[in-house]
């Protein structure tokens, strides 16, 4: 099998299941026992949290564990808006993933908060001064992805959180799919994080929050995390995105090259391979192992189901979304027409990529859609 859908998951690298191990087999305690299997499951927990604190170069204290990258996203969101700090007026952009929308619009729905959810151009880029106009006297959150899952376009997130900074407004940044592939330095308040995208666990993310950014727990109970996250702490999820964090981290700067020759060398043979091809998202200010496609006039689950018959896995864009009939809200939002953003297909590499996977999907492709094309003439 070729995988190129890395986006979506990605596989649990070896050297972080050993590190795991131990926490699921014989050091199985409950951090919150005193005894001494308890505790060694605690010094686990404390450790990894110090882990992470390092690669993001903030305290131990500001990182709190969570059972998801959504989880990370809605405790970011809704923690600080029910904080209510400044208002009841919130920022975000359109194509953020439904982890920030839908917490966005569930606040507007229940707790009366008004929206402003801003535009992007053809590339998915948001503009910086439109986030500084939005900014108001109430606005007490502005949530922008680090980078776009399905169409792979980095927003400018430095300096949102300077705009964001002068006016007093905490930021928050969706950096799931950023991990491993960029610095995580960019100024943010409050920042996601979800393991299984970066060769950790699934079942486990992370949120820093910046010390003094006030923060309402979503989940009541035990107190853990520092009450800002109760339950019994996940010790070896936990031990396991400490150590993909800092095995992507230590690989980044090796690796963003490599998979950007191989994105490159992807976009440029299918542009001139397939016919109609058009790439969605930034040319250049995109995520380095990220390649994204639309193939006018041929049906995107059609192409996949084609590729996947050859051995080769990616997917239409989100995998959220996957098996929906409703046009991308990414796609939408980027001004990509219903029946074009109907032939989205999207390509992620990872650690295991090799340029000879590469070269034969952009050898499958222009098969695939000719079959697609003339399945379709002939019906
Ligand atoms: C940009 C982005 N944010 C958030 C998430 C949610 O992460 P998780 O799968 O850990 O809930 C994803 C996963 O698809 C994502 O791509």
């Amino acid at each position: 099998v070729i995988y190129l859908d890395h986006a979506a998951t990605a596989p649990l690298e070896r050297a972080v299941l050993e590190e795991m191990w131990p926490y699921l087999t014989g050091s199985f305690g409950n951090p919150s026992s005193h005894h001494a299997v308890g505790q060694q499951a605690a010094a686990a927990v404390d450790r990894s949290r110090e882990r992470v604190a390092a690669v993001l170069g903030c305290r131990p204290a500001e990182v709190i564990f969570t059972g998801s990258g959504t989880e990370a996203a809605n405790l970011a969101v809704k923690g600080v808006a029910l904080a209510n700090p400044r208002g009841r007026h919130l920022i975000t952009s359109a194509v953020e993933h439904k982890a920030v929308l839908e917490a966005m619009l569930a606040l507007a729905r229940h707790n009366g908060f008004d929206v402003t959810i801003l535009p992007v151009d053809r590339s998915g880029l948001v503009d910086v001064a439109a986030v500084a106009a939005a900014v108001r006297p109430d606005t007490t959150l502005v949530s922008l992805m680090y980078a776009n899952n399905e169409v792979g376009t980095i927003e400018p997130v430095v300096e949102v959180a300077a705009v964001c900074h002068d006016a007093g407004v905490p930021f928050h940044t969706d950096a799931v799919q950023a991990v491993g592939h960029l610095s995580l330095s960019v100024g943010a308040d409050l920042l996601s994080l979800s393991a299984h995208k970066f060769g950790g666990p699934k079942g486990v993310g992370a949120l820093f929050a910046r010390r003094g950014i006030p923060l309402v727990p979503l989940v009541d109970g035990g107190g853990q995390e520092r009450g800002r996250r109760s339950g019994t702490e996940n010790v070896a999820g936990a031990v396991g995105l400490a150590a993909a964090l800092e095995l992507a981290e230590a690989d980044r700067a090796a690796e963003a090259p490599r998979l950007m020759a191989l994105r490159d060398r992807l976009i440029d043979t299918v542009l001139a391979s397939v016919p109609a091809a058009v790439l969605t998202g930034h040319r250049t200010q995109r995520l380095p192992h990220h390649a994204s496609f639309c193939f006018e006039g041929v049906a995107g689950e059609a192409v996949l189901l084609e590729l996947e018959m050859e051995g080769v896995c990616c997917s239409s864009g989100s995998a959220c979304a996957a098996g929906s009939q409703d046009p991308s809200h990414v796609l939408t939002a980027m001004g990509i027409p219903a029946d074009l953003a109907q032939t989205a297909v999207r390509f992620t590499m990872g650690p295991g990529t090799t340029a000879d996977e590469v070269d034969e999907v952009a050898r499958l492709l222009p098969l695939a859609t000719a079959r697609v094309r003339s399945l379709a003439e002939t019906r």
